[in-house]
Parts: structure tokens; sequence; C-alpha cells
């Protein structure tokens, strides 16, 4: 096996394909552009899903890319030796042009006479096939003419050998799998790479695309075949360089080492602190390139900026594991920008972005958990003697007054050596939406004779703040977190950081106005949940799949909302802001009237 560094790595790779004629392309951002189904950026096809569908490249058929990717579905295995939340594929893609046999010969190719992997390690697996789809024999053919002997080649069904699609719809197809054998006995007699007791190792991923999954859940042919192949890169780089874990490679040595001197413990001796270090520097590099991305995202209450928060409280808490201040995560930032500056350019000009979001950060993070922490131990303090369980209730009261990420009580607990009741957290959270959805039903059960109509009408408005704020605010990440209307005024809360100036509120209010003197009808439409996601419909999505919502447009709003509300702008008469102020932790209200 070749011994690389991970600069060494990435340029060979991508030399291997540009001599196959491929285009070596840049990866592309970490937050997807046109894939309201996901999150990040989960893999190295997922940006290029529209030539994947035809569209043509403008590099042309082939093309090879080192994608950076965001998977947090297994964030809490992190802290093992093999899971990050962050990390690199390395890609080729055939876009009509070569299909399997090519894209097998070159695998192979790279994989044992470039990198030298030991041949005799070297296994694969392919597609069975099912009712979608045939049986690979086409694949296994390829891999017995490159030698591979047959008792190697593993036939397999579509939960291992069939991929995608990167989001809910999309392209996917049948797989063929590529792994190397670690030097440990098997787990048992028929131990093979389905399994995951560690002796395989997936290192590559050839995905022959000829399929999209539609939102039906039905597929239908590509009228382009595609190969998609995927390595992963810090893997590969591991096992080449004969170490144990990708901790232990030149991309976070040096965050271990630093992290191994702030706090004067060893990695590898306990295992509690090494999973603290592996935890810090995994998470850091991850918030790292989130900040610091071409469009970077920032901490919030919501979707990416959500998991970017979750991310970096969640290393800070690792900080007093090791008795470190989590003024650590900066020292590695910066030490991830110098690593990674050439690679990614971008992560350089936004050091300073990265710090400072950092700092601020911590610094929210620090008032939280200190009011939250002594709310906690009170808790403890309190529950019976004998008591092992941690109740969801007080998990979801940390959740809503203090911010406590869920997966963070339940580290707490666990660290107390109570079992947070998980299921009593998620019946707390959904009687809170209930309640405040049952209250807002309430109050307009009582139709015209309880003012009924003011209260739809006071509703329509609340619709309209909400987009306003947004606009006058410029943040997209405010959501609604409360809202309860009586037939004289409105309550809305809101999350935002700091409150609001009187030249908001008065902006705030003028745009509010503006869009009732238009007096614009009120649009009622029926969609799925998906449809509203697309058309950029705030308001609570169900994860339920494919579940008709009523979305309200209201002017510049549009809302899944069950409504009732007025029938047209123009009756809600005039907009007034009476009160702005503090609900909660990183919570604004405002109470309005129409007069
Ligand atoms: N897209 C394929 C994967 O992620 C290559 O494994």
């Amino acid at each position: 096996m070749k011994k690389l560094t991970s600069e060494q790595l990435r340029d060979l790779y991508l030399d291997f394909y540009h001599q196959k004629a491929h285009a070596v392309i840049d990866s592309a951002s970490l937050i997807p552009e046109n894939d309201p189904t996901v999150l990040f950026t989960t893999a190295g096809m997922h940006p290029l899903v529209p030539y994947l569908l035809g569209e043509k490249h403008p590099a042309g058929k082939r093309l090879t890319d080192v994608q950076i990717c965001v998977r947090t579905g297994d964030i809490d295995e992190v802290g093992d030796a093999s899971h990050c939340t962050f990390f690199e594929m390395l890609g080729s893609w055939s876009l009509g042009d070569y299909f399997k046999k090519d894209a097998i010969k070159w695998a192979y190719e790279l994989l044992i006479d470039k990198l030298e992997f030991d041949k005799d390690k070297f296994a694969v697996t392919v597609f069975k096939g099912d009712e979608t789809c045939p049986r690979d024999d086409e694949s296994a053919e390829v891999w017995k003419s490159l030698g591979v002997p047959e008792d190697r080649i593993f036939f397999l069904d579509k939960k291992h050998n069939w991929w995608g699609p990167a989001g809910v719809t999309g392209p996917c197809g049948p797989d063929t799998e590529m792994f190397i054998e670690l030097d440990k006995p098997k787990c048992s007699e028929d131990c093979s790479p389905a399994c995951d007791c560690g002796k395989y190792l997936e290192i590559g991923n050839n995905v022959f695309m000829q399929y999209f999954k539609n939102a039906d859940g039905s597929f239908s042919p590509l009228a382009q075949k595609n190969v998609d192949q995927g390595m992963g890169f810090e893997r590969m780089l591991c096992i080449l360089n004969g170490l144990n874990s990708v901790y232990e490679t030149d991309l976070f040595n040096f965050a271990i080492e630093r992290l191994e001197k702030l706090s004067g413990k060893k990695y590898g001796e306990d295992e509690k602190i090494t999973a603290a270090m592996r935890i810090i520097a995994d998470h850091t590099r991850t918030a790292t390139f989130l900040i610091g991305d071409e469009k970077g995202v920032t901490p919030s209450n919501v979707d990416q900026g959500y998991v970017l928060r979750r991310l970096i409280r969640r290393a800070m808490r690792y900080c007093r594991t090791l008795e470190i201040s989590d003024h650590a995560l900066i020292e590695l930032a910066r030490l991830f920008v110098e690593k990674y500056k050439n690679a990614y350019p971008y992560i350089k000009t936004n050091e300073e972005k990265i710090v400072s979001e950092l700092e601020k950060e911590s610094a929210k993070f620090a008032k939280t958990i200190e009011q939250g922490l002594k709310e906690f131990d009170k808790v403890v303090s309190h529950l019976p003697e004998g008591m092992t369980v941690f109740p969801g209730k007080t998990a979801f009261r940390l959740y809503d007054t203090f911010g406590f990420p869920i997966e963070m009580t339940a580290e707490l607990a666990k660290e107390k050596g109570f079992e947070l009741d998980r299921a009593g957290y998620d019946k707390a959270f959904e009687e809170h939406q209930a309640l405040s959805k049952a209250g807002a039903e309430q109050k307009f059960k009582g139709g015209l004779a309880d003012g009924g109509e003011l209260t739809a009408r006071l509703h329509s408005a609340t619709h309209l703040l909400n987009a306003a704020l947004k606009k006058v605010l410029h943040d997209d990440n405010i959501q609604q977190k409360g809202s309860n209307i009586t037939s004289e005024r409105l309550r809305f809360d809101f999350n935002f950081p700091r409150p609001l100036t009187e030249e908001e509120l008065r902006a705030v209010e003028k745009l509010v106005n503006e869009q009732i003197a238009l007096d614009v009808p009120v649009k009622l439409e029926e969609m799925t949940v998906d449809e509203a996601k697309a058309q950029g419909a705030v308001g609570v999505f169900s994860s339920r799949y494919g579940e008709v919502v009523k979305v309200y447009t209201i002017g510049f709003s549009k809302e899944i909302c069950g409504g009732p509300h007025a029938k047209r702008t123009g009756e809600l008469g005039k907009f007034r802001i009476i009160k702005e102020q503090s609900s909660s932790a990183g919570v604004r209200r405002i109470k309005a009237v129409l007069e």
C-alpha cells in the first residue's frame, strides 16, 4: 500500500481520472442548491443531479472531483474510530458516456496498481437482483475478468447494493462496492462484506445510475445511463497509512495534539477522554466548513443553522470533559483553516468570520448552560431516591426555556446515571404543539358571535407580520415560535437575538400596511408538504410523507396553516405594533392590533 499524505491522495486520485479524460471540477458548496429535501450536500453526486438527469455539463461527459460533504445522521456515533460528520468524497462520473466495464476496470487499476492495495485482501459486492432490476452479472463478469476470484465477489440485496437517491427523489441505481479485508478474525462462519463487524471496510462504490426515484416511490428508467463513483477519502487515507483511526491521519493529528496539550490528557489512554477529543475535533472541523462555506451558515434555531448550533454546543460541552475552555474550538478552527486552505481557499478568506461566530456562540451558550445546568441539578436533586429515569417533561422544559438540545440533556442525564425518557419528551413536545394549535382553533371556534372575523383578520395580519420581519431584519431564519390571538390583539413570538429598534418596528408596520393597502385576495391552496416546501412556504412541516396541507398566500407571505383568514387584505384596516419585548432566550414577542 502506498503511504500518502492527504494532499498527495487528493492529487493522485484527480490525476488518475484526469488521465482517463475526466475534467477536474471544483467541490460544490455544502449547502445544496436545488434540493429542498436535504440540508447538506451528502455525496459527490449531489451537486451533479441536473447533469445526471441529462442536462449538459459545460466541462463534458467525464468529470472528477473531491467533494466536501456533511452527514449528521450518525452524529451519535462520532467519538468512535471512524465516524465523522464532515468528510471528503473522491468522485468520478460518466454522464451518459462509459458504463460498467470501464468504470470497474479503472477502479481496479486505481486501487490495485496505483494505490497498491493488497489484491488478496480485495473483495467486491454486486447487486443480486429483485423485481425492480435484474441481477448484475455484467459487473461480476468484469471483476472476474480482472482477476477477482469468484469467492471474493458477493451478490447482495437492495439494502446493500443499491444507492440513492441523495434526497427523497432523484437518480439512483444498483451499485458495486469495493472492500478491503482487515487482518482480524471473522465474526462468524459467514462473515462477509454484508456485515458491519469491521472485518471488511468499504473503500469505494460505483453506482450505475439508470433510474429516477419518483415522489410516489416508483422508479422510472433514466434516458441517460451514468456512472457515479464515490470513494471515501478519510477511510482510504487511514488504511493506506496503516492507521487505526481517521483521527490519527494528518487531517486530524495536529488537532488531537493541540487538545492533548491544552488538557494535559492523553489521547488513547482513556475511552471517555479519547471520545471527547474526537468529538471536539470532528465537530469543530465541520463547523469551520459550514461557517466558512461559500454559502456559509451561522448558528440559529432552524435547518442548517440548528445543526451547526448543535455541533458547536456539543463540542463545547465535551470541552468540559477535558476540563478545558471552549476557546479550544477557536484554536482548532484556526488549525483546520491552515490545514485545508490550499484545497479550499475560501476557508482562509472566511477565517475571521468563523472565529467570530464561534465566539458569539460560545457567549450565548455559556449563558444558557449556566441557567440550564442549575435547573438540571435542581431537578436531579429532587428526583425520588432510586429513580433512574430522567423525566421527559423536564427535558422538554430545558429545551423550551433554556435551549438545551435534547441530545445534550440525554448525555447529561447519562453522565449522572439516568436514562432519559425520550418517549416522554416527544410526547411533551407534541402536546405543546397540539396545545398551541388547539388554543388557536379554540379562539376561532367562537365564530362571528365571538369576534371570529376579527380574529381571522388578526390571524392574517400575523402571517404578514411573520413575512415582514424576515424582510426588515434580513434574516430568513426567523420562525414563528408561538402565536396567540384574541379578538383584541395578536401576539407573535419569533426567534431573534436582540430587541428590535424603533426604526425596525416602524419599517415592519409600514410593510404590513402596504400589503393591506394593496387589498389582495387571500389565496388558499391544498398541496403536499413537499410541494409546499418547494414553493418556499413557511410553517410546521409534518414529517408524514405525502400529506396534503393547506397553504395560504397572503400578499408576500406563504404559509402552511389551518386558517381561517380574512378574504382580502383590505379588510385588515391599519396594523400597529403596541409592544416588543423578550419572551425567552433568543425569542422576541410582538403584540399588535388592527385599528
Ligand atoms: N454516491 C455514491 C455514494 O455515496 C457513490 O456512495
